[in-house]
């Protein structure tokens, strides 16, 4: 296993070089030998989500599963993903039970003191949803105090919600998807989510709006190794230089972004059902 882990890395600098270069000796260990067990939460398209295959069954999907993928066989290694909600993932690669967090992490300054992360693969944006029957109703963030404003439980749209709407009711949520479902039944006013993944939303959910750009200065997306494990950070860094350099994350991203936009292939959220975390009395 080592030895594959070692040929890949090679031939992954070799692309991302474009000439030949001599790989270090990496080797690495993963929890389980011969397997790559990746943490996600799929409530965030196009990163991560649900799609519904030809025989009715809920398939992951996403450019966080395709790169993961990717990683996987340029190891050498089987790809176990595990759907975790996000809050969670840290926790269980800290704790052994996966090799790599791929869910859209930001790097931030204070996870990286615990975690390391890879390169960048993703840069985006961070947004402001509001419901569209409401969009005409707010100005600026001040029109929030004392509503209700959503974002992820362990996320840092928790940290951009308590930045900039510090007077609102600020509620956090497990699911992404849940939080676009209480925008739409009114449940929340307002919620940070990460922008692609809310214009993602928004297409597929037209009375979804996206109120305006939230700034950001830990922009981008990376995958979380547990910390020691230098020589699996590296092979992830080299897979993820030739995925962009040969064309591939474009690829993963075009295509998450088609099968998540397929209407009649995509979970419904369905307004109505029960909310694993919904904080009583947060109406409006
Ligand atoms: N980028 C944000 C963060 O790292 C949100 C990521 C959420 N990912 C997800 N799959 N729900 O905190």
């Amino acid at each position: 296993m080592k030895k594959l882990g070692l040929i890949s890395l090679a031939a992954a600098v070799v692309l991302s070089m474009g000439t030949v270069a001599f790989a270090e000796e990496a080797s690495f260990t993963t929890i389980a030998e011969g397997k790559l067990t990746v943490g996600t939460s799929p409530d965030f398209a196009p990163y991560e989500f649900y799609h519904i295959d030809e025989n009715d069954n809920a398939q992951l999907a996403g450019f966080d599963i395709a790169l993961a993928q990717r990683i996987a066989d340029d190891l050498g290694l089987e790809l176990e993903v595990v759907p975790i909600d996000f809050g969670g993932i840290l926790t269980e690669l800290q704790s052994g039970n996966i090799d790599l967090g791929i869910s859209g992490f930001s790097p931030t300054p204070e996870r990286a003191e615990t975690f390391d992360f890879s390169d960048l693969y993703y840069t985006g944006g961070q947004a402001f949803c509001v419901s569209m029957e409401n969009k005409d109703k707010f100005e600026s963030y001040d029109d929030f105090a004392g509503l209700s404003v959503g974002a992820q439980t362990g996320s840092i749209q928790m940290g951009l919600a308590e930045e900039n709407t510090p007077d609102a009711n600020i509620v956090g949520l497990n699911k992404v998807t849940d939080i676009v479902m209480e925008l739409l039944n009114g449940t929340l006013d307002g919620a940070f989510i990460e922008k692609v993944v809310a214009e993602q939303y928004a297409k597929n959910y037209p009375d979804l709006c996206v109120l305006w750009d939230v700034e950001y200065d830990a922009e981008g997306s990376a995958i979380a190794v547990k910390k020691g494990n230098e020589g699996l950070l590296e092979a992830v860094n080299g897979v993820i230089a030739a995925a962009i350099e040969d064309g591939s994350m474009s690829d993963y991203i075009a295509e998450a972004m088609d099968l998540a936009s397929d209407e009649e292939h995509t979970q419904e959220i369905s307004p109505g059902e029960a909310v694993e975390g919904m904080t009583e009395g947060a109406t409006e």
